[in-house]
């Protein structure tokens, strides 16, 4: 198993920095995703380890081996992308074994390594179909059995799913996840979803404009975001303006700027540092909101609407300067009347300290 390393790569096009200073280990067997709005620079990334884009500046590292000036066809990583990019001349068996072939292995060890990758994606059954006559779902299996049949040291793919709906998306999910465990292959993965990087992933990598904002396990990347568009990007979340009243060890009191007297207690490990006076932003997750009265962590609002979602109630509520304050209720709540004033609070430990302005 090869691990990769990125160092302090750079891409720039003309004056425009395309990705900018990136530095990132990843543990051979590790499952990484690249996640971030459009233009962020995951694609670029991916393709600066696959070979077809040359760094600037940095280099790129695949099982300790500087690879930054190697090309593609010798770095030994399997692609996946968003569109299918099967050849609609060959049938799913010649698409798969292609690879193979070009690295003119034996005929009987085509055959074998073929077959064992149309098992691996569960389409021993169409290997003598066209990607014509394949569902979407289907060709991306067939991509990725043709991505990992050459026995690849790195596995990319870059939005592979995106093209799919929901259902079939999240089948698909549970697949590359399940050959990737089999294989126990390093895998890079781009998504601009973060459903997808939070329920795939062993660590995601959130990017804006080119540079890292934050590298965590799913778990902490969620608990822990460490600036206001990672709370944003990642899930939903509640913001409110604060000053650092009190800064201690894991334990902050914060004084709500918009809501006069009201503190807000911090508990838990915070990745950025505050001291006394600072401004700041306190965030809590519409899923830790109640609908409760407490002397700390808790602010008033006026209720707008609930939406049914099926398995909870989304209530919107307007807080204090105008703001938007979201929480989820169970199915069996009691929903409060148009235009109450009501208290939502939350506990210690959910409660998110943040940089007033991002980095
Ligand atoms: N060949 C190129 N010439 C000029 N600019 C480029 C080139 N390729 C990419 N860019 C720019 O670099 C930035 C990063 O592009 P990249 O494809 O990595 O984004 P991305 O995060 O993959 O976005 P998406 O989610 O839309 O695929 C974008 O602003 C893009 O316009
Ligand atoms: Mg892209």
């Amino acid at each position: 198993m090869a691990g990769v390393k990125l160092q302090n790569i750079e891409k720039r096009y003309g004056d425009f920095t395309a990705v900018r200073d990136v530095s990132l280990h990843i543990a051979p067997g590790e499952f990484v995703t690249f996640l971030g709005a459009s233009g962020s620079g995951k694609t670029t990334c991916l393709r600066m380890i696959a070979g077809f884009i040359k760094p600037d500046l940095g280099k790129v590292l695949i099982d300790e081996e500087d690879v930054t000036q190697v090309p593609p066809h010798k770095r030994n990583t399997g692609m996946v992308f968003q569109q299918y990019a099967l050849f609609p001349h060959m049938t799913v068996a010649q698409n798969v074994a292609f690879g193979l072939k070009v690295r003119r292995l034996p005929r009987a060890e085509v055959h074998k390594r073929t077959q064992q990758a149309l098992a691996l994606v569960r389409l021993e059954q169409f290997a003598d179909r066209y990607p014509t006559q394949l569902s979407g779902g289907q060709k991306q299996r067939v991509a990725l059995a043709r991505a990992v049949v050459i026995g690849p040291r790195v596995l990319l793919l870059d939005e592979p799913l995106a093209a799919l709906d929901l259902k079939l998306r999240e089948e698909l999910q549970g697949e590359i996840k399940r050959v990737q465990q089999t294989l126990g292959i390093t895998t890079v993965f781009v998504t601009h979803d973060q459903g997808e990087a939070l329920s795939m992933s062993d660590r995601v990598v959130v990017m804006r404009d080119g540079s890292i904002l934050q590298v965590d396990t799913p778990a902490r990347l969620y608990r822990h975001p460490n600036c206001r568009y990672v709370a944003n990007f990642v899930g939903r979340t509640n913001l409110l303006d604060g000053i650092v009243q009190e800064a201690g060890d894991g334990h902050f009191v914060v004084n709500l700027s918009d809501h006069p007297g009201r503190l807000v207690d911090v508990r838990g490990a915070q990745a950025t540092s505050f001291k006394r006076g600072d401004k700041c932003l306190v965030a809590f997750r519409p899923e830790d909101g109640r609908l409760q009265d407490a002397d700390r962590n808790c602010i008033s609002a006026r209720f707008d609407k609930a939406t049914y979602m099926g398995s909870e109630w989304m209530v919107n509520l307007t807080g204090a300067d105008q703001r938007l304050i979201s929480i989820t209720l169970p199915r069996s709540a009691t929903i409060p009347d148009a235009n109450a004033e009501v208290a939502i609070s939350w506990l210690p430990e959910q409660a998110i300290l943040l940089p007033h302005e991002d980095a």
